[in-house]
């Protein structure tokens, strides 16, 4: 990549966050809602037998919380990070003190090398200007053996470019402000592979989303590849 277009990522990344913690702080309601994303409950028989009662699991792009009751079923041990403090602030008082919540760049995450077992990233890639430092230290977390779930929406997602305008080659910008992008399953796979991931289970996932306040006004469908994948031991 060239510099000239890594700093035009960094400033669109800079931008981004900023959408983000704004839209977080414009309403009291929770943006996302409560019901979990809708593919973690197909995926947890795959990850529940490689957990014990010490595995550490991180919410990586947290926002509001609406996962972590799933994964606190799955461990004790569940890490919550984000880059938008109002965001990670809206998290439920009832669960909190069964966390341990981080505000941080998800290319910049404050754990040793192979600190996770497990690392949830829901709905995060398609926003990311540069998702590859993102999976670079989420591998660089995981431990030899660790798992990766994350979504990776292609153009079947029901929200692709619907009032989005184009910025680059499948790159947009949804309601002139928040980055989103929709790739292919093939070049997810390639995009997984290159940041040293070993493909586990994939799927295309669909689910029914309400409207999210303040951010969508419709009830909506998502379809999205859903990848587990695991750092090769
Ligand atoms: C669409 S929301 C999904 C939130 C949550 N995973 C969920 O399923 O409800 C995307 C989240 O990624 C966070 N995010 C985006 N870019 C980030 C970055 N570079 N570092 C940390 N968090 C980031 C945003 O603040 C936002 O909370």
């Amino acid at each position: 990549m060239t510099t000239n277009h890594r700093d035009n990522n960094l400033d669109l990344s800079d931008q981004n966050k900023k959408a983000w913690d704004s839209l977080y702080a414009s309403t009291e309601d929770f943006v996302w809602g409560f019901q979990p994303i809708g593919f973690i409950d197909i995926f947890i028989p795959y990850i529940k037998p490689r957990l014990s009662n010490v595995s550490c699991i991180l919410d990586a792009g947290a926002g509001e919380g609406r996962n972590l009751p799933q994964l606190l079923a799955l461990s004790d041990h569940i890490v919550a990070c984000d880059a938008s403090g109002n965001a990670l602030g809206k998290i439920p008082t009832a669960i909190r003190a069964s966390l341990k919540i981080v505000t941080c760049d998800l290319e910049a995450i404050p754990f040793d090398d192979g600190f996770f077992d497990v690392i949830l990233l829901a709905d995060v890639v398609e926003t990311l200007p540069d998702p590859q430092p993102v999976l670079r230290e989420l591998h660089r977390l995981l431990k030899p053996g660790g798992l990766l779930l994350c979504n990776i929406p292609g153009f079947e997602d029901g929200i692709a470019e619907i009032d989005m305008e184009t910025i680059g080659e499948n790159q947009y910008l949804y309601q002139g402000r928040y980055f989103y992008r929709f790739v292919h399953q093939d070049e997810a796979i390639a995009l997984l592979e290159s940041c040293g991931f070993k493909m586990v289970h994939h799927q295309l996932c669909s689910w029914v989303e309400a409207a999210h306040p303040s951010f969508r006004s419709d009830v909506h469908t998502h379809s999205s590849y859903v990848f587990l994948v695991e750092k090769a031991g």
